[in-house]
């Protein structure tokens, strides 16, 4: 993070906690620190008073929270209300008590360390609602689970069941506590709320026996018995009735409107509940709840003898029934003191004033060793049993400061303790802070505040101090009483200026005090105490066969609280204020072990009522609870400070300097680091061993800046990490291949070695083969051979000739395979043979054996036979239809085998006719249309003559012995081949065809001839040459 950012990070923060401030909350000022002029003491309390009219009843001093109370109830602890304030920094929203718990709870998180809230004020002023919002916000805030809710349900349903054993209406309080209680919440790593432990403090047990007017006993009694069960109090042997019971009656103000007792007994035995009391522990409580107000119902007479007698058995057998004690037992118990003589026990019989004391004191004992008992159950339903280190955050809520008309040693306690908290807060905040300035070389000038320490000694110091003073009267032999007590101290501190008898007093202040009076001046204002009564309480003595009788009890709870291993009364116990006295002792050192926080409460006015601000009252407080000291010492002082060796080790990553290792001293380091950050000079200084941060804001927006950088951090370590792991898994699987691929390659290098040596032995023998081929077969040729015969039968496979007429493209054969070869030829044609013969149909078949006449007539004699191999022949080429009817009728007979146009050339002047040449089985006929015109019978057809050359002409030559007859007849014939074999096989003469060159002599008439030239020429003609011949001229056809 730069400088710029830090810079508007701080601007942020600061419109931020503008901006959330709504038109109502700008009402003062937030934050004390922020106050002008911030010495007054009337700016004080104006600001005070402003905001408390508008209900704001928190302020700021730096991180104290002033809160006063506001005697009504506020929509400000909503879930909606807590949930704003988790996880944002103080300042940014108005003051809120969820503000500084959220404070606490993060910087216990991120420090990990354990931190204490100090809540202080005067009874009344809302100590014990605050503590109980603290705990509401970490009911709700910290992470739930369904263990972490139990323990939350615990910690929250502890309250009511102490509140109801251990608060009761004062004048001050209608709910004071008149016990200190401190309670631990145990968080673990993760922020969960896992367990608690409270201590509890000095129980004012008096009051179970006396109540001063306009007070009330404790609130369980009232809730018994105005809540309690029907059944529940027939059992206990109550009435619901409160004025019934001479414990509850004292204070004659049973009722109460502000309480309502029916349903906070519902609460408590909801409560009870939760905390895991069994049915048996309730009953045994509740029993003895009960007894006690049975107890103080027991009335003594006096006999003859003016010893007291036990005159209504009734409430005897109660408390017999319900403690589970012999009613006899209990009667000497109640009448009787057992005195030890030296060989025997004897019992001495009470006065009545003796028997009520030591009713009252049993009733007393009763309920507060009850109320231990109680705390204890509470801190085992608490307990974390796990070991795992745990951070805490302690709430301190004692009672607090009070002065009644009449005071006594249960408020000399209460205020000395509070006296002592006041010193501890002294300590941590004005002396501590600016003993450290001073001893970390920090400028400063001095505040003056008031030390409460002499009055603190006052009380406690060994020897001289009123509770030494206490002590020894109530364990020096002789008649020590309280007077002798007050004679003592007047002896003793008469000299103290915070200390004031009647005797001692000036004129003017001896009027205000009674002689049985001492007056402390204590931090809080003036506090007259009646002396009266100081030893008694102080030596809280039971006397000793009352405990006796209490062990008898079949109650566990009785027998637990007064165990048989409890030393007797021989050797004195401790006093009660010196137990007190080393109980606050043993607190001081439990929160000087952590961070201290502090709310500091405020009573608005005393007669509980809301909207009253009472100047006078609250500059009171704002004055003895040192508040313009605290706010003068913060406003020149520090927010933070941190050893520089904790600061830099959190924010050093902040700077690229000190991160991620600074080498230098970590003053150093801070140094660069805030230069880094850009904090200005007025806003820190460097301390001998510390930094010291003047605004918290400017801290915050460091707290930022590292919350954004610890997470850029972590995704960057966690970037790396996969990175590296991924890298890692990268390098693994590359070597797995490269080791792969190698095995592979090996592998495919050793096949291919193998396959080359195979090769190399296969070419070798193959060359081997050729050069043995021509030997006789043996093991070097064999091989060779075989391949060359596989090949040659393969590619003539390939090669074979597709036809007959291919016969001559055999393929050569090698010479070994010469004779297979010719045979496989033979076999092969005859088979090629074969298969055209058996693709023949019979028609064709006549075709062929036509054609193979023909072929044997003219084959290489005449020139155009070639051509008309080709053209396939046909039956006839007249059908039947197209021969004249009349030559059928004449012919038909002798069955007509083919016919065909033909052109007869005549026999003088050779003029060319067209005319039918028909061939029956007898003979052969010329036919013009109807008319037959010659009809040449086979046996008298001498021949036929035809050229050798390309043109169709043929003579048929006949025998012609009759002038009368025609003679030989000229044709021409297209289709002369097929007309001339149909004729040889009709005629069944082939032999007297003749294929003649030149000419052709034929007979015009017996006797006389005529001739046909035949030639070659340019073109086909037919003409009759000047020597009378015919002259058949035809183109010469190539041949084929
Ligand atoms: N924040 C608050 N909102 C509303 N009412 C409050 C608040 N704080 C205190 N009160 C009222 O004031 C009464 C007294 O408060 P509380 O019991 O907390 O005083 P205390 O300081 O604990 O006194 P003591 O020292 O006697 O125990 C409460 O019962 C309640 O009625
Ligand atoms: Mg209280």
């Amino acid at each position: 993070m730069d400088f710029k950012s830090l810079e508007e990070r701080c601007n942020q923060i600061l419109r931020n906690m503008e901006a959330s401030l709504t038109a109502r909350d700008r009402v003062g000022i937030q934050d004390f620190v922020l106050l002008d002029p911030h010495t007054s003491e009337s700016a004080f309390l104006d600001n005070l008073r402003k905001r408390f009219h508008e209900n704001l009843i928190y302020t700021y001093i730096g991180t104290l929270l002033v809160s006063v109370n506001p005697y009504k109830e506020l929509d400000i602890y909503s879930k909606k209300q807590m949930d704003t304030y988790m996880g944002v920094n103080f300042f940014e929203l108005p003051p809120h008590i969820y503000a500084l718990a959220d404070n606490v709870f993060r910087t216990m998180q991120s420090e990990f360390n354990n931190h204490f809230i100090l809540i202080s004020g005067e009874s009344g002023a809302g100590k014990t609602e605050a503590s109980k919002k603290i705990l509401q916000f970490y009911a709700v805030s910290c992470p739930s689970t369904k263990l972490l809710n139990n323990v939350r349900d615990r910690l929250l349903f502890s309250n009511p069941v102490l509140e109801a054993f251990g608060n009761a209406k004062t004048l001050k309080n209608d709910n004071s506590s008149r016990f200190g209680k401190y309670m631990d919440i145990q968080f673990d790593h993760q922020g969960g709320a896992v367990g608690g432990h409270i201590l509890s403090y000095l129980l004012e047990k008096s009051r179970v026996v006396h109540q001063n007017h306009g007070e009330r006993n404790f609130h369980i009694f009232y809730q018994l018995v105005e809540g309690g069960e029907e059944d529940l109090l027939r059992w206990l042997g109550l009435e619901r009735n409160c004025k019934n019971y001479r414990y509850l009656v004292q204070g004659d103000c049973a009722k109460v409107s502000s309480i309502n007792d029916k349903s906070d007994w519902k609460t408590v035995r909801k409560a009870l509940s939760v905390i895991e009391f069994s049915e048996r522990d309730t009953e045994h409580l509740f029993g003895i709840i009960a007894s006690v107000l049975h107890l103080g119902n027991i009335k003594f007479d006096a006999d003859a003898r003016g010893y007291a007698t036990l005159n209504n058995n009734q409430e005897m057998h109660w408390v017999s029934k319900l403690l589970g004690i012999p009613n006899q037992v209990l009667q000497q118990g109640l009448t009787h003191r057992k005195i030890e003589a030296k060989t025997e026990e004897v019992f001495s019989p009470f006065s009545v004033d003796h028997a009520v004391y030591a009713r009252d004191a049993l009733a007393k004992a009763i309920y507060g060793r009850t109320f231990n008992w109680l705390v204890n159950k509470i801190n085992e339903s608490l307990a974390n049993k796990d070991s795992s280190r745990k951070t805490v955050i302690g709430l301190l809520d004692i009672y607090g400061f009070e002065v009644f008309n009449v005071n006594s040693f249960e408020q000399f306690c209460i205020n000395y303790c509070n006296e002592k908290l006041q010193q501890l807060f002294i300590e941590l905040t004005l002396k501590s802070e600016q003993e450290e300035y001073e001893m970390e070389g920090i400028e400063w000038e001095p505040v003056p505040y008031f030390n409460n320490k002499i009055i603190c000694d006052l009380v406690e110091e060994k020897f001289r101090g009123i509770i030494s003073l206490l002590d020894e009267e109530c364990l020096r032999p002789g008649e020590a009483t309280d007077i002798t007590f007050l004679e003592k101290m007047e002896d003793k501190i008469g000299g103290h200026p915070h200390f004031v008898t009647h005797k001692l007093a000036d004129q003017k202040t001896r009027k205000t005090l009674d002689r049985g009076d001492f007056r402390l001046l204590h931090y809080a204002g003036e506090v007259t105490y009646c002396v009266v009564g100081f030893l008694d309480k102080n030596n809280d003595l039971l006397y000793r066969n009352g405990k006796e009788v209490m062990r008898q009890s079949k109650n566990a709870i009785i027998k637990h609280c007064f165990p048989s291993t409890e030393p007797d009364s021989k050797r004195r116990p401790e006093t009660v204020v010196t137990q007190f006295k080393s109980s606050l002792v043993g607190l001081t050192e439990i929160l000087m072990s952590k961070e201290p926080w502090y709310v500091r409460c405020i009573k608005p006015n005393e007669a509980k009522q809301p909207g009253h601000f009472n100047d006078v009252l609250v500059r009171h407080q704002v004055k003895y609870l040192g508040l313009m000291e605290h706010l003068r010492v913060r406003r020149a002082g520090f927010a933070y400070r941190r050893k520089y060796e904790i600061f830099l080790q959190r924010y050093k990553p902040l700077c690229p300097e000190t991160w991620p290792n600074w080498k230098g001293t970590a003053a150093e380091g801070v140094q660069l680091l805030i230069k880094h950050l850009g904090y200005k000079p007025d806003e820190y200084k460097m301390g001998r061993t510390k930094i010291f941060i003047r605004h918290p804001r400017t801290l915050f927006a460091t707290e930022d800046a590292f919350q954004v950088c610890k997470h850029k951090l972590a995704t960057r370590i966690q970037a790396k990490y996969k990175g590296f792991r991924v890298k890692e898994d990268y390098l693994k699987q590359r070597e797995a291949a490269t080791k792969i691929e190698n095995c592979w390659r090996g592998l495919v290098a050793r096949k291919e070695r193998e396959k080359r040596a195979w090769a190399v032995k296969v070419i070798k023998k193959f060359i081997k083969g050729f050069m043995t081929r021509n030997e006789p077969a043996c093991t070097d040729n064999s091989e060779y051979l075989a391949y060359v015969r596989q090949n040659y039968l393969t590619r003539l496979k390939e090669n074979l000739p597709k036809t007959v007429l291919e016969k001559d493209s055999w393929l050569t054969p090698p010479p070994i395979m010469k004779e297979v070869a010719q045979l496989l030829k033979k076999i092969y044609i005859r088979h090629m043979v074969w298969k055209y013969v058996r693709g023949i149909t019979p028609q064709r078949k006549a075709q062929l054996l036509l054609k193979v006449q023909t072929s044997s007539m003219f084959k290489g004699k005449k020139e155009n036979y070639p051509f008309s191999v080709c053209r396939p022949f046909m039956d006839t080429r007249i059908c039947t239809e197209d021969i004249n009817i009349k030559v059928l009728q004449l012919i038909q007979h002798e069955h007509i085998k083919y016919s065909v146009p033909v052109v007869k050339y005549d026999r003088n002047g050779f003029r060319p006719r067209l005319r039918q040449l028909i061939f029956t089985q007898q003979a052969a006929y010329l036919v013009e249309e109807a008319k037959i015109k010659q009809r040449i019978d086979y046996s008298s057809l001498r021949g036929v003559s035809v050229s050798n050359l390309s043109d169709n002409f043929l003579i048929l030559h006949v025998t012609c012995d009759d002038i009368k007859k025609k003679g030989d007849l000229v044709l021409q014939c297209d289709y002369l081949f097929e007309a001339l074999t149909k004729l040889s096989i009709t005629a069944n003469n082939q032999n007297s065809i003749k294929v003649v060159q030149g000419s052709v002599r034929f007979d015009i008439q017996p006797g006389r001839e005529g001739f046909v030239d035949f030639k070659s020429g340019q073109e086909s003609m037919v003409y009759r040459a000047k020597n009378g011949h015919l002259m058949v001229e035809s183109t010469r056809t190539k041949s084929r």
